[in-house]
């Protein structure tokens, strides 16, 4: 789903139902009664006028169901396009940049403006199915009162009833005229929040295809084995029957094209999806489906090209998710290679980013982003081409010490650079989803083609 239209429906839905909640349910309390007790008392006073009233006024009932149809329409199409709308605006803000670069301003406010015309045209038309329940229910209404004076004044003509009688069943009958009036259009209303309401009960009832196993995983990951597995994202397949292991104090490497597979790999060992074949098993007892998704998440650190920041300071977002300690937070940095340009700030580690972290680097933010996965103390450490902003100086810098963590941790690092991963005790060769080759560089530098002729990419 697209993020504006979860965003719409949580804001906007929720509006709707809102709306109509609170003013529906004092007003149907109060014009209920109203016309049960009103009802009641006509019945008394005359049961024979009463009839003809009781049997015109069901009437307006079918006439309103195809009202409210159509308002159920209406208010799902109106809520569509506020969603598209929203989602339209999400785009736009997140691609500013691009939409500047490209001078598109224009081209992008006419698709927003079709969109808000969109959702302009359907709120009208709710508003004018609505308006038409009033001259329905005002037709009806003239009729039936129009009976009922025509047969009661007969009945007072010919003795049958007294004048205040008469009296007092027609302002009976006309005071129940406005709440039947303000029912019916209530009832047309509450189509919105229904419509509303499906859409969000959608969205509460998808459930996550990940789930959380149950076993807690207090101990240290000493060892980490992928065996057969296999992943496919529809009918693509992205990773084919690999199967690799590490031991604590190892690192390997991840090389390949791009599209190979290497971070579909990564992704399983996250559990951002799990494998449509074969199983992860960590410390040769447990596959990481039975482990509760916190406590593994407590001990495997990810980070990646696409970097994340949230609206805080930076020492917030370093020590994110975990117990905050000012010391650790600058060790984090200070390994992340991030301390020298954070020092230099006005503030210092209490500097607030701002969204995106847009006041930093490319090369600041990621060093940010690896500070807070050092923070974590992982047994795990994922970086998924986690350098690749970064300059060869500060690469290299970072390199030397993610090398004085390595024996702490498995390592593992999806490289774009040879430079990085000569060192490592494995590199896997991935490509079009499987292992081709896997050794050390000098082993695969002699013997796998496909590593040389990564090689010689890397070198150029
Ligand atoms: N979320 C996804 N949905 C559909 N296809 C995907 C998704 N993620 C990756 N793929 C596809 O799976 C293949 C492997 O991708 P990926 O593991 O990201 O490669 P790499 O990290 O080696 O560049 C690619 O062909 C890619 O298009
Ligand atoms: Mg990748």
């Amino acid at each position: 789903m697209h993020t504006g239209e979860i965003l719409s429906r949580v804001t906007n839905d929720i509006t709707r139902i809102q709306n109509v909640v609170t003013n529906m349910i004092p007003n149907l309390i109060r014009e209920s009664l109203t016309i049960v007790a009103l009802t009641g008392y006509v019945i008394y006073e005359s049961p024979k006028l009463a009839f003809y009233f009781l049997i015109i006024m069901p009437l307006a009932l079918y006439p309103l169901s195809i009202l409210a149809k159509k308002m159920k329409k209406y208010s799902k199409l109106s809520q569509e396009s506020t969603s598209d709308m929203t989602s339209r605006l999400g785009e736009i803000f997140s691609n500013i940049e691009v939409i500047k670069a490209n001078s598109s301003q224009e081209l992008e406010g006419e698709k927003f403006a079709k969109e808000n015309q969109n959702v302009f045209k359907y709120l009208l038309k709710q508003v004018k199915v609505n308006a038409l329940t009033s001259p329905i229910m005002e037709i009806l209404g003239s009729v039936a009162i129009g009976l009922v004076i025509y047969i009661g004044g007969s009945e007072v003509i010919e003795g049958r009833m007294t004048v205040g009688a008469f009296f007092a069943f027609a302002t009976a009958l006309f005071m129940l005229y406005t709440p039947i009036k303000r029912i019916s259009s209530l009832y047309n209303q509450a189509q919105d929040a229904i419509v509303a309401n499906e859409r969000m009960f959608e969205l509460l009832n998808t459930k996550p295809t990940i789930i959380s196993g149950k076993i807690e995983l207090n101990e240290q990951i000493k060892h980490i084995s992928i065996m057969h597995a296999s992943l496919n994202y529809g009918n693509k397949i992205a990773l084919n029957d690999v199967s690799a292991g590490a031991d604590h104090g190892e690192s390997i490497a991840l090389v390949g094209d791009s599209d190979a597979g290497k971070s579909s790999l990564v992704n399983l060992l996250v559990r951002f999806y799990d494998p449509n074949e074969g199983e992860i098993i960590i410390n040769d007892k447990y596959n990481i489906k039975d482990l509760t998704l916190k406590s593994l998440h407590q001990k495997v650190a990810y980070v990646t090209q696409r970097i994340y920041i949230f609206n805080g300071t930076i020492a917030q977002n370093i020590a994110y998710g975990q117990e905050f300690d000012e010391q650790k937070v600058i060790e984090a940095l200070e390994k992340a290679h991030a301390l020298e340009f954070i020092k230099n700030l006005d503030d210092g580690i209490n500097t607030m980013l701002t969204e995106n972290g847009n006041n930093l680097s490319g090369g600041q933010r990621q060093r940010v982003a690896l500070a807070r996965a050092i923070y974590k103390k992982p047994d795990i450490l994922i970086l998924d081409e986690a350098t690749s902003a970064l300059d060869n100086k500060s690469e290299a810098l970072i390199q030397k010490a993610l090398e004085a963590l390595k024996s702490e941790m498995i390592t593992i690092t999806v490289a774009h650079r040879l430079s990085t991963i000569e060192n490592s005790d494995a590199i896997l060769v991935f490509k079009e989803g499987q292992i081709i080759c896997r050794g050390q560089h000098i082993d695969l530098i002699n013997e796998c083609e496909e590593y040389q002729k990564l090689a010689k990419i890397f070198s150029n």
